[in-house]
């Protein structure tokens, strides 16, 4: 394991005004201390409330926790409920004339949507999925844009007990196959194409392909949402089915299915350190009470926000505060379709404005690229409506918070900088913007009921300063339960027997601050955070190495002042290490063939040949000299087991 061992020295503090004090859910610090002081005295007392207040229940639990078998918990596992009745009837009698959601296409076409509305189109769908025999348990491949009918399908699903796998439309067809074979999904729900920056993304052409590269038997069939009016592509008849032809004629009502608390809700795969994604299982209540809390801690949610979280859904940032949390508490949210630079770079702050956005949820590697194509552009736009600000899935530089504080806040917005992963759910590490003051980089404290610490190799704390491992040390009702087909690996990555087994290993290191604040420093696996998205380093190495020029590769992260990191490959060919024009070929195709295995996400953004790799002896890759070679480091490091110390300096000048 490496640690990034950048100490950050940000003594700035921003403690929560006033005005905003006296509002929030919890008021001031001594309301966060008695909570977290209640789920310290009686925990399952406190998380047994909560999910009695928050959720509606058709049968309701009568055990809270069950530690029978760990790492393998079970939240309130006797009891029976369904998430989409809690995302949508509950709220029918008060709330059927509110708008849900505020859709805003890519080229500025709004589509609003009310409760009342939304819960129509869910039951026309959950029924059309009915129609097709997919049943509870199943599982249903969601490979969407940006788009009403995302929500939709995912909710659809909820209500008769799917287990939906979001995948990033981003995501290639390869790799969109493996996630269909890993979890035999029945079905596929696409778009003939998706539309971003007014360009158009061929989501449809790309199932087919996926459905095509062969393993993908249990798929039976593939509905297709009709986003773009541009020519149909290929159609297989018998398997594809348009969504509007699916739900014409469906009945509007459609009896929820009632799940365990503990049945799955959805998988969603993620990065680590193998070439091979885990599917993340999330349970039902467990995860929508994460969702449902946060949203009133840390987003501190009234009825009268309009709440805007600009991720994807097919990240778990879109699951929790776009397809489900805002929906649980009744709010009315914003969705987009496209990107922050289009038309240009004032697009956020132009629909901040349009549509009176109060709270406003992004990743630091967007609040960094608008500061550079237009730190002046929210200047031009009324964004008094907002009241409060958060950043999520990765470290927030100092210099990117304050001007996000001052020049889209105004100053008078608290901002919530939230650490949490795939696998936890919901927030776990974020400051509650009423109660705790904040400091530009740091995620401050823990929220009640968190038992989050730094530990060092045995599982002993960490003096505050010194850098550590992230732990959880008891379990939450929002945790991943399993890695879908993958319990064994579930228990190795997140429960090492180093805490016996005990403590939830985040693969963060962090360090505290003499007042007890967190601060993440990085990843301690081998996993990249690149503009807030998470590649493995085996995953992009594994893809290189499918390319047929390709020896040997070895990939490494670079800090990057935009996208937080960038992706460096050193690469090894089977034939000689080319050089000019013939390199700089190869570099492009490499990148497109990255591009085409995983994702564009994954293209390298620099490629360096050499004859070899620095090895030890033993034959392993010695990865933080490839890192330090990277950045353009001097090599300070013993490298006296290195087998070939030759390699270094052809590596460093092979720029
Ligand atoms: C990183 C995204 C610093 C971290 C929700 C974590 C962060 C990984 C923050 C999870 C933050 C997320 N500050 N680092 N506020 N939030 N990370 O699964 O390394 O896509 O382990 O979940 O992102 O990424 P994931």
């Amino acid at each position: 394991m490496s640690s990034i061992d950048s100490v950050l020295t940000e003594t700035r503090v921003f403690p929560p005004s006033d005005a905003f004090r006296l509002q929030a859910n919890v008021s001031g610090l001594e309301a966060y201390h008695t909570l977290c002081e209640q789920a310290n005295n009686d925990y399952e007392g406190f998380w047994g409330q909560l999910a009695r207040e928050q959720l509606s229940w058709h049968k309701p639990f009568t055990q809270v926790l069950d530690e029978r078998n760990p790492p393998f918990y079970r939240w309130f596992g006797d009891g029976e409920l369904n998430v989409s009745y809690n995302c949508l009837d509950r709220h029918l009698p008060l709330l059927a004339n509110k708008l849900a959601i505020i859709f805003e296409s890519d080229n500025g076409t709004v589509t609003r949507v009310t409760y009342a509305e939304l819960y129509r189109r869910v039951c026309q769908f959950a029924n059309g999925l009915k129609s097709l025999g997919i049943t509870k348990g199943d599982r249903v491949v969601i490979y969407m844009p940006m788009s009403i009918e995302a929500v939709v399908a995912m909710q659809g699903c909820a209500r008769i007990g799917a287990i939906h796998s979001v995948v990033f439309g981003g995501f290639s067809s390869k790799s969109l196959q493996e996630r269909i074979i890993d979890a035999k999904a029945r079905l596929v729900v696409t778009a003939n194409e998706g539309v971003r920056g007014g360009k158009l993304v061929p989501l449809k052409a790309t199932v087919d392909e996926a459905l095509a590269a062969g393993g993908c038997d249990s798929v039976e069939r593939v509905v297709v949402y009709k986003r773009a009016v541009h020519e149909d592509g290929p159609w297989q008849i018998g398997r594809d089915i348009w969504w509007h032809d699916l739900v014409k004629g469906k009945p509007e009502h459609c009896e929820p299915t009632w799940v365990n608390a503990e049945d799955p809700l959805f998988i969603l795969y993620t990065s680590g350190s193998t070439g091979k994604p885990k599917g993340v299982q999330h349970s039902s209540a467990g995860y929508l009470l994460g969702a449902i809390n946060t949203m009133r801690w840390t987003f501190d949610y009234k009825p009268a926000d309009i709440f805007w979280c600009t991720a994807d859904v097919g990240w778990i940032t879109g699951h929790s505060y776009v397809a489900y949390g805002p929906l649980a508490v009744g709010a009315t949210q914003l969705i987009f379709e496209g990107v922050p630079t289009y038309p240009d770079a004032g697009r956020f702050w132009q629909m901040i404005e349009q549509h009176k956005v109060t709270t406003f949820y992004t990743a630091p590697t967007a609040i960094r690229s608008l500061i550079k194509l237009g730190g002046d552009l929210p200047a031009q736009y009324d964004l008094s409506s907002l009241r409060l600000l958060g950043t999520v899935g990765e470290p927030i530089n100092p210099e990117a918070w304050v001007w996000y504080h001052e020049k889209v806040g105004g100053g008078r917005c608290p901002i919530v900088d939230t650490w949490w992963q795939t696998e936890t759910g919901s927030h776990m590490i974020t400051p509650l913007p009423g109660a705790v003051a904040t400091k530009p980089g740091s995620c401050t404290l823990p929220l009640p009921g968190i038992q989050a610490d730094i530990v060092d190799e045995a599982g002993f704390p960490v003096e505050n300063g010194k850098g550590g491992f992230l732990v959880i040390k008891r379990p939450f009702p929002s945790q991943v339960r399993t890695l879908w087909n993958d319990p064994e690996r579930f228990k190795k990555a997140y429960f090492p027997e180093e805490y016996n087994g005990k403590y939830y290993l985040a693969g963060d290191s962090a360090h505290r601050d003499e007042q007890g604040y967190f601060w993440i420093m990085g990843r301690i696996d081998d996993v990249l955070n690149v503009s807030g998205h998470r590649l493995g380093t085996m995953e992009i190495e594994s893809a290189l190495v499918a390319n047929p020029l390709v020896a040997e590769a070895a990939v490494v992260g670079k800090p990057h002042e935009i996208k937080g990191e960038s992706i460096v490959a050193f690469v090894v060919l089977k034939g000689p290490r080319p050089s000019g024009d013939e390199a700089r070929q190869i570099i492009a195709n490499l990148r497109e063939w990255v591009g085409s295995e995983i994702g564009a996400l994954a293209k390298p953004d620099e490629i360096r040949f050499g004859d070899n790799l620095p090895k030890t002896r033993s034959g392993k890759i010695m990865r933080r000299l490839l890192r330090a070679i990277a950045k353009g480091e001097e090599i300070t490091q013993d490298v006296s087991t290195l087998e070939n110390p030759a390699i270094l300096q052809q590596l460093q000048e092979s720029v």
